[in-house]
């Protein structure tokens, strides 16, 4: 595990980058700070590499890698086709949380980043730590997040250590990292793009830029099979199960009387404005209602919080759909299984 500071000292973290990267020069996996949650990344050249990918995180062959650059130039040689629209959203977003994917390029990456696909997702991250390292390794960054599969994305070094060590060959520790949700991924292959995650960048920031856009309705309502594959699979669900409420603090609270009433040990994911107010087995603050920025930060380090106690379910609020909110009550919906209470 190699600690540098957020705004990359020469003196004190260079040494540490590049030991960092030139592991990645062979073969090894390495762990490494990004703006939205930490990402386990490998040389995308090498199936050796990749491989070593899926197999730590116990990830589903079938689901395709985000390839990372570390400087916008390093993207012509790397896909088939840039749209005029994908070009307006790289000026406006990169580097930022939004991944974009294009037709690739045949015979540039392993087989196994694409799984197949003739499309590939790319994204330059706002981060000095992923960018450094990825410019010292010199090569395309193949980076899913850094979990055990199922489990919620990595926020801080120790998240990576918890679900990953002894599997992985080291750690980049940034401290934790900012957005705390994935990246958007939109898809630009087709006239019209469509949002195939929501994330970091919201689809009224995108929409600002180049019009109308798209937005995969499965992610939404759960039924039907999602145009990313990635997207079918359980995620992020914390030990006990999680159901989200919809209903006012009030509402929520007998909810909670109820279940204990049978005997049940309850959680309740909270926010800073309601948290004071339940009385519950263990009620967990996830950032402030009035800025959903700080619940995306905040959501990924509560919903492993839970599993430090034992519980038999775990009650969460509700959050408005707009900007990050379409991002958390995703991650949400997916970690609840779509089970509501009062709806
Ligand atoms: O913020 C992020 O995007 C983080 C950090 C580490 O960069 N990475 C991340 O990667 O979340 P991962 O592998 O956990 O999620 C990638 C998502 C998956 O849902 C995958 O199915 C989708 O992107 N994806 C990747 N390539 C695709 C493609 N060619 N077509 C459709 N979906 C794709
Ligand atoms: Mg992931």
């Amino acid at each position: 595990q190699w600690i540098v500071d957020k705004d990359v000292n020469e003196e004190n973290d260079y040494p540490q980058i590049i030991q960092a990267a030139e592991m990645l020069k062979e073969n090894e996996v390495v762990a490494f700070p990004t703006e939205t949650v930490y990402g386990l990344g490998a040389n995308a050249k090498s199936t050796e590499a990749v491989n070593k990918i899926f197999s730590a995180k116990g990830r589903p062959s079938d689901n395709p890698l985000i390839v990372h650059i570390g400087a916008t130039e390093q993207l012509e040689n790397l896909v088939a086709h840039i749209s005029e629209k994908a070009k307006k959203l790289i000026n406006q977003f990169w580097p930022g949380p939004l991944t974009i994917i294009f037709e690739k390029k045949e015979g540039v990456f392993s087989d196994k980043v694409t799984a197949g696909l003739n499309s590939v997702g790319i994204r330059l991250p706002d981060h000095p730590v992923a960018m450094a390292l990825i410019k010292e390794a010199n090569l395309p960054i193949a980076a899913p997040s850094a979990n055990r599969s199922g489990r919620p994305s990595p926020t801080t070094a120790k998240h990576v250590l918890d679900d990953l060590d002894g599997s992985i060959a080291g750690i980049v520790d940034g401290g934790s990292t900012g957005v705390g949700v994935e990246s958007t991924v939109i898809d630009c292959t087709a006239d019209v793009p469509m949002i195939l995650r929501p994330g970091g960048i919201s689809k009224e920031e995108i929409e600002a830029v180049i019009g109308p856009v798209d937005m995969d309705a499965t992610l939404v309502t759960g039924e039907g099979a999602p145009k990313s594959p990635g997207m079918k699979y359980t995620h992020y669900a914390p030990n006990a199960p999680l159901f989200l409420v919809d209903g006012n603090p009030e509402y929520l609270q007998s909810i909670v009387k109820e279940k204990q009433s049978e005997g049940l040990k309850v959680g309740v994911l909270a926010t800073e404005e309601t948290n004071g107010f339940y009385e519950a087995d263990m009620v967990i603050p996830c950032g402030r209602r009035d800025d959903l920025k700080t619940v995306a930060h905040d959501l990924y380090d509560v919903l492993r919080a839970f599993n430090e106690e034992k519980l038999d379910l775990i009650l969460s609020e509700a959050f408005p759909r707009n900007g990050i909110g379409v991002a958390v009550m995703n991650r949400l919906e997916k970690a609840a299984g779509h089970r509501w209470i009062g709806k």
